[in-house]
């Protein structure tokens, strides 16, 4: 049986329609997915929505509707979204199925039965936008440390977690496990947090009614991260299908944002510790995208539609700025003149006139047929090509093990210049004058058009559109979905006699005004 990759991105809010914040993040993920597909491993992708606590009770409550029916309203426009930014997730779910119900019931339970959940009263501040408890200390003028924002003050009966416990235990585990938190300035941030202590957690409310009881006293309702954080196991089929859930789990990657990262780092390991179940074994928590500058927010109307932006500038040159513009793990900013900037350079310069201007040439000198060659060339050149192939499949595969998809990317347009470069050497144009030279002309269009079956793979977990089109547009039986990287580690794979398509630009020059 093959190797599993299981990724997941944050269920979002219900409460809010996607923006590129949240595109970015599945982006990412997608990539990834798709990049372990095609290296052969068995994925299982995961992505949803959150749809319980107080923030979405209050914002259905602020509309005059049901908490569910602003959920089913809402999932749809990110279920719609996914789908038109070609995200190719295997699941998707909804902390409103009965079986993730199940499956925190069964985690509460486990936590409960390992004695580490206790009633008390819970006597601070709560902040409704974070869903996150506060003491008086973190405060920062009153309000929330995150977000600024108010906080309320609560006081109620509560389920705490014995979280304290798990201190040493979570310590040990982030050291012994250099890669357990990415990037490492990430996983300094959580160090300190930990070993300035932790507290037990709050893990009910009595105060709303938007959530899965606690079993036994409905009278609570299971605090929305520990209902959420366990959609991870929910998804890997926890607790009932248990092939897949030991299949699948430890997930090998959770990616979210830098926002969330203290639940994920600290909260989600502790109950995976008391319920005994296995830790996954990565976070990484990427960085946090401003548009033009400034922070995104309703009030400031600039909040930026991934839908739209995708509609205008297309899907694929969409998520390839997402990926290359901003190195996975820092901060980055969206504006439309840098995103018109990279479309230019390098998806309408490097990569669409690469595969313009090779196929133009199999059409004009044979006729649009992939000619049958001997040899694949043994001057400097033709090996030239054959090495940076090998060098950039080590480079992206290296890459794509540390989420770099920045770095994956420029290694394969450093590729794709290099085969530029090969055409412009080896001079079809040139060779196409001298009858002799048939023979060559026929190894060098060959060269160029297996170079771009190999470009259209490396760019499909990226821009998937693209690399389906380079493979359809070279004839190729097979759709690049169901390419894989190995058969790249050989030159030659292309069959000679399949009838290419020179079609149109793939990412035509967008003038600036
Ligand atoms: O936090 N830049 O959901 P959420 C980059 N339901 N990424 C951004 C971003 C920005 N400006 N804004 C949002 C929640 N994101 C919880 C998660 S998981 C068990 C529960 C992305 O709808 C980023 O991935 O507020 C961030 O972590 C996530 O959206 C927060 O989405
Ligand atoms: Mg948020």
């Amino acid at each position: 049986m093959s190797k599993t990759f299981y990724v997941t991105t944050p269920i979002y809010y219900v409460n809010d329609v996607p923006h590129i914040g949240h595109a970015y993040t599945t982006v990412a993920c997608d990539a990834l997915a798709r990049y372990k597909r095609a290296a052969g491993y068995d994925v299982l992708f995961l992505t949803g929505t959150d749809e319980h606590g107080q923030k979405v009770q209050k914002a259905a409550a602020e509309r005059g509707e049901q908490p569910i029916d602003l959920a089913n309203r809402v999932v749809t426009r990110f279920q719609d979204l996914w789908k038109a930014l070609d995200v190719s997730n295997d699941r998707f779910i909804r902390t409103t199925d009965p079986a993730h119900h199940r499956s925190v019931e069964e985690l509460f339970r486990r936590v409960q039965a390992n004695g580490d959940i206790y009633l008390g009263e819970y006597e601070d501040w709560y902040c409704t936008p974070c869903e996150t408890f506060w003491t008086e200390n973190q405060l920062m003028e009153g309000n929330c440390p995150d977000c600024h924002r108010p906080t309320d003050r609560l006081k109620e009966p509560s389920y705490f977690f014995r979280m304290s416990r798990y201190q040493e235990p979570l310590l040990r585990h982030i050291e012994e496990n250099p890669d357990f938190i990415q990037p490492v300035s990430r996983r300094n941030e959580i160090l300190s947090f930990v070993r300035e202590g932790l507290r037990d957690l709050s893990i009910s409310r009595t105060s709303f009614s938007w959530g899965i009881p606690v079993p036994g006293d409905p009278a609570h309702v299971i605090y929305v991260w520990f209902d959420a954080l366990t959609n991870y196991i929910t998804g890997a089929g926890f607790p009932d299908e248990e092939d897949r859930f030991s299949r699948y789990w430890p997930a090998d990657v959770h990616v979210i944002g830098k926002d969330i990262l203290r639940f994920h780092a600290v909260y989600w390991p502790t109950f995976l510790m008391s319920a005994g179940l296995p830790l996954p074994k990565k976070v990484f928590a990427h960085g946090w995208w401003t548009v033009e500058g400034k922070k995104m927010s309703k009030s400031l109307g600039n909040v930026v539609d991934p839908g739209a932006i995708a509609a205008e500038y297309g899907v694929d040159a969409f998520r390839y700025f997402l990926l290359r513009e901003v190195p996975f793990g820092l901060d980055g900013d969206f504006s439309r003149e840098a995103l018109v900037h990279r479309i230019n350079s390098d998806l309408a310069n490097d990569l669409g006139n690469l595969v313009s201007r090779v196929l133009a040439m199999v059409g004009k000198y044979r006729d649009g047929v992939v000619p049958r060659v001997l040899s694949f060339g043994t001057e400097g050149v033709d090996e030239g090509l054959r090495d940076a192939l090998t060098a950039c499949l080590e480079q992206v595969d290296a890459a794509m093990d540390d989420l770099a998809f920045h770095k994956a990317l420029t290694s394969v347009w450093e590729f794709v210049g290099v085969v530029n470069k090969y055409v412009d050497t080896t001079a079809p144009w040139a060779l196409a004058k001298a009858p002799e030279k048939a023979p060559r002309l026929d190894q060098v269009l060959y060269n160029a058009c297996e170079a771009l079956r190999a470009v259209g793979l490396l760019v499909f977990p990226f821009l998937p559109g693209t690399g389906r089109e380079i493979w359809r547009r070279l004839g190729l039986p097979r759709p690049v979905d169901e390419g894989r990287l190995e058969e790249l580690r050989t030159w030659g794979g292309l069959p000679a006699g399949v009838r290419t398509e020179r079609g149109k630009s793939l990412f035509p020059r967008i003038e600036v005004r």
